[in-house]
């Protein structure tokens, strides 16, 4: 069993800079050496090298479109990759744009995967309903079947074609869902869970409903595309589009750990921790060591401890 790290320092699919620089701290935070302690290998990547397009000019209002689908492509192929070989693998945003090319890849070698998305927001507007024209707001509507016809081409996008039904996707943590997006998630019977659901059921009902919605028909594997902004901003300031009311540390962690028990966990992305937007040094560590230590529970770390065979006892 090992796990597989790859950077990926991208930051078109949206306007700030900074975003680039996450896999960077995300790795200062300490997340090799914590992940070593597990009884997996751990292979790091390295991160991808993106391609800087210059003539790259808007298609209807979405921005950088050339240059977030190469990116995207590029990614896809080594999430193929890596779990083509076998690894588990963890991906490290960047900006959640980059969830196009990792679920892409994913799905590839997976094709019956399951897609859990723990986000502030739905990220399934179109280039016709976004109304930041940003494509870290739109990368789930690439993905599924049932918004194709409502998709246009976007130049940079022709490598890729829908593969997730809506009933293979469940949201945890929203809070923040456009007019168009509220309208695709009723739509289509999307499976979410606000906030306000959290506030309602419980974390632990909410983990349950999310399971028996994906895995109740047959066990499959699992996407977990985390975006750092589902924590409230008190715990992960630093990040572009944060949204007061988010998850605590502890249910963040539940998620994680209850995602582990699954023992189906395959493609997990940490996105969208963007250093430059921290007011301080403290607040850049505080959101890194949070995307670190939800990473670490995804993929073992518990709270009770671990189980160590009584001769390594000193
Ligand atoms: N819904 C807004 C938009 O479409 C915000 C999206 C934020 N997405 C993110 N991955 N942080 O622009
Ligand atoms: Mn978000
Ligand atoms: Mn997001
Ligand atoms: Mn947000």
């Amino acid at each position: 069993h090992s796990v597989a790290v790859l950077g990926a320092p991208f930051s078109k699919g949206q306007k700030k800079r900074g975003v680039e620089h996450g896999p960077k701290v995300i790795r200062d935070a300490g997340l090799i050496e914590r992940l070593s302690n597990f009884d997996f290998s751990v292979h790091d990547f390295g991160d991808l090298n993106f391609q800087h397009l210059e003539e790259d000019e808007p298609y209807m209002d979405v921005k950088f479109p050339r240059t977030v689908g190469a990116a995207n492509k590029k990614l896809s192929a080594a999430v193929r990759n890596a779990v083509s070989a076998g690894h588990t693998l963890l991906m490290l945003g960047g900006d959640h744009s980059l969830a196009i090319g990792s679920v892409s890849g994913h799905a590839q070698h997976s094709p019956d995967l399951c897609l859990i998305w723990v986000d502030a927001h739905a990220d399934i507007n179109t280039p016709m309903t976004s109304p930041s024209g940003n494509l870290h707001g739109q990368p789930v509507s690439f993905m599924l079947k049932e918004l194709q016809d409502k998709m246009p081409d976007i130049p940079g996008f022709s490598w890729t074609k829908p593969f997730l039904s809506s009933r293979d996707l469940v949201y945890i943590g929203l809070r923040d869902v456009d007019p168009g997006e509220y309208q695709f998630l009723k739509s289509f019977g999307i499976q979410y869970f606000t906030m306000r659901d959290i506030d309602r059921l419980g974390i632990q009902r909410v983990m349950e409903v999310t399971f028996d919605h994906l895995l109740a028909r047959k066990q499959r594997p699992i996407h977990l595309s985390f975006d750092i902004d589902a924590f409230d901003p008190s715990l992960a300031p630093a990040t572009g589009t944060p949204v007061n009311g988010g998850l605590t540390y502890r249910e963040g962690i539940y998620i994680a750990e209850e995602i582990h028990n699954t023992g189906l966990l395959s493609v997990m992305d940490m996105v969208e921790v963007n250093p430059v937007l921290g007011a301080s040094p403290e607040a850049v560590e505080a959101t890194a060591t949070l995307a670190v230590d939800v990473i670490a529970s995804s993929l073992g770390q518990t709270r009770e401890g671990a189980h160590t065979s009584m001769d390594e006892i000193p």
